[in-house]
């Protein structure tokens, strides 16, 4: 007796019809028109079936906290940097929580299932650190969050940034972080990459550096990052996180910098609704969009996933937690509109993703975690047109969360009752 079957499902690359049997929390099987005796059986009625939303770049430590102390006018990121430093010491521990708890809900009400948080280390207190370490235990159960350790201020320019990374390291957080476009010189963003990079090769750490999150078309820290992952030997280790001086690059630095970028096995993630807000603001007209190249670096074997980055914070005062929402701006600012290019903007927020938070069990092949989610749409270019209701969601074989069909009644003379978004068959 199987604990689950999910039946007449579309997979993400296309195959319908297809069923979904669950044992222990685990895929048993995957086959079209597959019947077998379950404890549940859910009919997916041709409805889209993916593996779970996956953000690979957030700051769990500051979310839902716009308008603490007062808005960001501007609409900088340096007036955000500003803010969230007026705000550091004013927070507190549980507050902190409660909002972190409040988005996880959030996030598995969106079939986001698993979320890498920076986390603020330039406090020599470290309490966004204890705060998030707790928050990462309260939801263990049912989201899977990594912590970065990131020097928000310099991990150079701040006096004690390398013993406060360190201990936060200590005390629990998974990945090495940094911002070398934040230190003081172009020199010391240099140095900052290539003494973090040297501290998660001793220590054994993933890297994921915010890097070159600028206009500046000089920002080259990219490249600095590229050539350490290849010095040290952490190939496929590393992660770039925004890259955005490289959409005002000079095109010829850039056609060297790619297979550079290709060959070191760095990832890239950008964070779409972030780079069009926060990017291009010292540009009268025309005005930059400042999202690095996505699909170069996806043509070039680059892997690339989109990130949230922020839900309601100093930064950014919108947002919900929905990675569709994401990959919608993503492939506008980044003119992927055609199928393929819609498509590869759905992988960014799932399986690209996953890889660069290097997930174990992610997908929808047998032996993977049961953990997926059934969309209200019926291929991935209409669950991002429609950001579709994610009706189920399952986490290794338990439902975590469902909304029903929306349905809107329409009175209309001679006109059918109901209206649906989607596609006519
Ligand atoms: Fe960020």
């Amino acid at each position: 007796m199987l604990d689950l079957l999910v039946t007449n499902a579309t997979l993400p690359d296309g195959r319908t019809g297809l069923s979904v049997a669950v044992q222990d929390g685990r895929i048993a099987e995957v086959a079209a028109g597959l019947q077998a005796p379950a404890l549940e059986t859910v009919d997916a009625g041709g409805h889209l079936l993916t593996p779970p939303f996956c953000d690979p770049h957030f700051h769990m430590d500051a979310t839902l906290s716009y308008g603490l102390p007062r808005v960001n006018e501007s609409g900088t990121l340096l007036e955000g940097i500003a803010l969230w430093g007026e705000l550091k010491p004013q927070l507190k521990a549980q507050d902190m929580i409660d909002r972190a708890l409040a988005y996880c809900d959030w996030a598995v009400a969106r079939g986001l299932l698993a979320v890498r948080s920076h986390v603020d280390t330039s406090d020599p207190s470290l309490l966004p650190v204890e705060a998030m370490l707790e928050v990462r235990r309260r939801v263990a159960g049912y989201l899977d969050l990594q912590l970065v350790a990131f020097p928000q201020d310099g991990v150079l320019r701040t006096r004690t940034g390398v013993q406060s990374l360190q201990k936060a390291l200590d005390l629990g957080v998974d990945i090495v972080g940094g911002i070398p476009h934040f230190e003081r010189t172009m020199a010391e963003g240099a140095a900052s990459v290539k003494l973090l990079c040297e501290l998660a090769a001793e220590r054994g750490k993933l890297v994921d550096m915010h890097c070159d999150e600028t206009d500046d078309p000089l920002s080259r820290h990219i490249e600095t990052l590229a050539f350490e992952t290849q010095r040290l030997g952490l190939q496929g280790r590393v992660n770039g996180s925004h890259c955005t001086s490289m959409h005002s690059m000079d095109n010829y630095y850039v056609s060297k910098l790619l297979p550079l970028i290709a060959e070191s096995g760095v990832s890239v993630v950008a964070n779409p609704l972030i780079n069009i807000t926060l990017q291009g603001r010292h540009d009268s007209y025309p005005k930059r969009r400042g999202m690095t190249r996505v699909p170069e670096l996806m043509a070039a074997g680059v892997n690339v996933a989109f990130g949230h980055d922020c839900v309601m914070d100093p930064w950014y005062g919108m947002g919900s937690g929905d990675m569709l929402e994401v990959a919608h701006m993503g492939l506008h600012v980044a003119q992927m509109t055609s199928q393929k290019g819609i498509r590869a903007c759905f992988d960014a927020v799932t399986t690209n993703a996953a890889k660069v938070m290097h997930l174990a069990g992610y997908g929808l092949a047998p032996g993977c975690d049961a953990s997926f989610v059934l969309l209200q749409a019926r291929d991935p270019v209409e669950a991002i047109r429609l950001r579709a209701a994610r009706l189920k969601v399952w986490r290794k074989g338990r439902l975590l969360a469902e909304t029903p069909e929306p349905a809107t009644r329409l009175h209309l003379p001679q006109r059918p009752p109901a209206v649906s978004f989607m596609r006519p068959r």
